[in-house]
C-alpha cells in the first residue's frame, strides 16, 4: 500500500469518524453507551418490516429530523456552586407522583417487538414507577396491562371512524379504571409512511405465516387487536377525518376520565383546547409521522405553553433521547415529556430490562444535567436554565 494511503487509513482508525462509520450494537441492556445504542440492537435483533414501522417518519423524515434538530436550537445556562447532592427526579401529574418526567408515549403493536409485548413495557413501568400511556392499536388488552402494572395505565384513544366504537373504547378504558385518556387528534386522514415501506421491501419473510388472520390490511390489524374485539370494524379504520372540537366536547361528556389531547402544535389550538376545557395538552407531530410538517416539537412548545396560559400541564413528545433534551423541555415549561421509539428499541432488542435500561439512561443522564445545572428538583428547573441559540 502506498505510504500516502496507508497514513489515510491510519488516520481513519484513529478518528472519531470511524467510531461513527462502525456501528456498535450493545449484546446486552448494560453494554449500551446512550439509548441510540439501543436502536442498533433493535435493527439487528427485529425484522425489516416490524423495525422499519419504528423507525418510519412520513414521506422526507424530514418532520422526524426537525425533532432532533429543535434541540440544537436551545442552550443551557448551567448555575455553579449549589449542592447537588441529592436531586430529585419526582413529578407530580393530576394528583399522583412518578419517579420520573419520563413517560412511555402510547406505541401500537409491541407484539412486533417482543413475544411479551405491552406487559414487558408495564412490567418496566411498574419497576422504574414511570407512567404507561397504552395505545388503542396495543396487542395486550387494558385490562391486562392494568393488572401487570398495578395500576390503571393512561389511555391513548383513537377516535376512529365510527362513533359508537369511540364510546365503546371510552368506556371499556374507564371501566378498567384509567383516570386519564388521551386523545390522538393529530391523524384525521391517511399518512405516506415511505421508510416503513423501504423496510418492508427488504424483508424476506411471508408475512401471512404470522399474520393468517385477515391479512395484511386494515381487516387483519382489527383481528390481531384486543380492544376491537367484539366490535363491528366491518369497513372501518382508526383515522377519524370528521372530528371537530364539537366531538372533543362530546368525549369530554361522556368520561369522568380527564382528557388530553395529543397532537397540538399551535398557538391557536392551545388556546382552543383551553375554551374547550380539556385536562392537558401533548405538544406533539406523532414522532414525525403524522404530518410533514417540518417543525420540530421542541420549537412549538413556547407557543403551545402561551395559549394553554398555565391553565393546565402541557406534555411534550418527539426525538427525545438525551438527559439534556428533556432538561431543556422542563426549562422551557413542560410539565413531562413522553419518548417511544428509545423504549421500543429497548423491548425489540432485551425486553423488559431493555425498557427498563432505557429509562435508566435517560433518567441518570437527567439527573446528571440537573446537577450540572445546579437544579436540585424538576421544580427547580426554570426557564432562565435554558436560552435560544442565536441564529
Ligand atoms: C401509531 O400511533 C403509529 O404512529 O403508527
Amino acid at each position: 500500500m502506498p505510504y500516502s494511503r496507508r497514513r489515510f487509513f491510519e488516520y481513519l482508525a484513529a478518528s472519531p469518524a470511524c467510531f461513527a462509520a462502525t456501528e456498535f450494537v450493545p449484546a446486552k441492556p448494560e453494554d449500551a453507551i446512550n439509548v441510540l445504542d439501543f436502536e442498533a440492537a433493535a435493527r439487528k435483533k427485529l425484522p425489516p418490516a416490524h423495525f422499519g414501522y419504528i423507525a418510519t417518519g412520513v414521506e422526507d423524515d424530514y418532520t422526524l429530523q426537525a425533532n432532533r434538530e429543535a434541540f440544537r436550537h436551545y442552550q443551557l445556562r448551567p448555575r455553579r456552586l449549589v449542592d447537588v447532592r441529592g436531586v430529585n427526579t419526582a413529578v407530580s401529574i393530576y394528583g399522583r407522583t412518578w419517579d420520573t418526567p419520563i413517560l412511555l408515549a402510547p406505541t401500537g403493536s409491541h407484539h412486533a417487538f417482543h413475544e411479551d409485548a405491552e406487559l414487558a413495557v408495564a412490567r418496566a413501568s411498574r419497576s422504574r414507577k414511570t407512567l404507561q400511556i397504552l395505545s388503542t392499536a396495543s396487542t395486550t388488552s387494558v385490562e391486562d396491562v392494568n393488572t401487570a402494572v398495578g395500576d390503571p395505565v393512561w389511555y391513548q384513544l383513537y377516535a376512529t371512524s365510527k362513533w359508537a366504537v369511540t364510546e365503546k373504547l371510552v368506556k371499556r378504558a374507564e371501566a378498567a379504571g384509567c383516570p386519564v385518556l388521551v386523545v390522538t387528534i393529530d391523524l384525521p386522514t391517511g399518512r405516506k409512511t415511505e421508510t416503513e415501506i423501504r423496510y418492508r421491501m427488504q424483508d424476506t419473510r411471508d408475512c401471512l405465516a404470522c399474520h393468517p388472520k385477515g391479512g395484511l390490511g386494515t381487516a387483519g390489524f382489527f383481528t390481531r387487536k384486543p380492544m376491537f374485539k367484539g366490535l363491528d370494524m366491518t369497513g372501518e379504520t382508526l383515522f377519524a377525518p370528521a372530528l371537530t372540537w364539537e366531538s372533543i366536547r362530546r368525549i369530554r361528556q361522556m368520561t369522568s376520565m380527564k382528557v388530553v389531547l395529543k397532537g397540538i402544535v399551535t398557538r391557536e389550538d392551545a388556546v382552543l383546547s383551553r375554551e374547550n376545557g380539556v385536562d392537558g395538552v401533548v405538544v406533539s407531530n406523532h414522532g414525525g409521522r403524522a404530518e410533514e410538517s417540518g417543525r420540530g416539537s421542541l420549537d412549538c412548545l413556547p407557543e403551545v405553553l402561551d395559549g394553554v396560559s398555565g391553565a393546565m400541564p402541557v406534555f411534550v413528545d418527539g426525538g427525545f433521547r438525551r438527559g439534556t433534551d428533556i432538561f431543556k423541555a422542563l426549562a422551557l415549561g413542560a410539565r413531562a415529556v413522553c419518548i417511544g421509539r428509545p423504549y421500543l428499541w429497548g423491548l425489540g432488542a432485551f425486553g423488559q430490562p431493555g425498557v427498563e435500561a432505557v429509562i435508566d439512561m435517560l433518567r441518570k443522564e437527567l439527573t446528571l444535567a440537573m446537577q450540572q445545572c445546579g437544579t436540585r428538583s424538576i421544580a427547580e428547573i426554570k426557564p432562565s436554565y435554558v436560552q435560544r441559540a442565536s441564529a
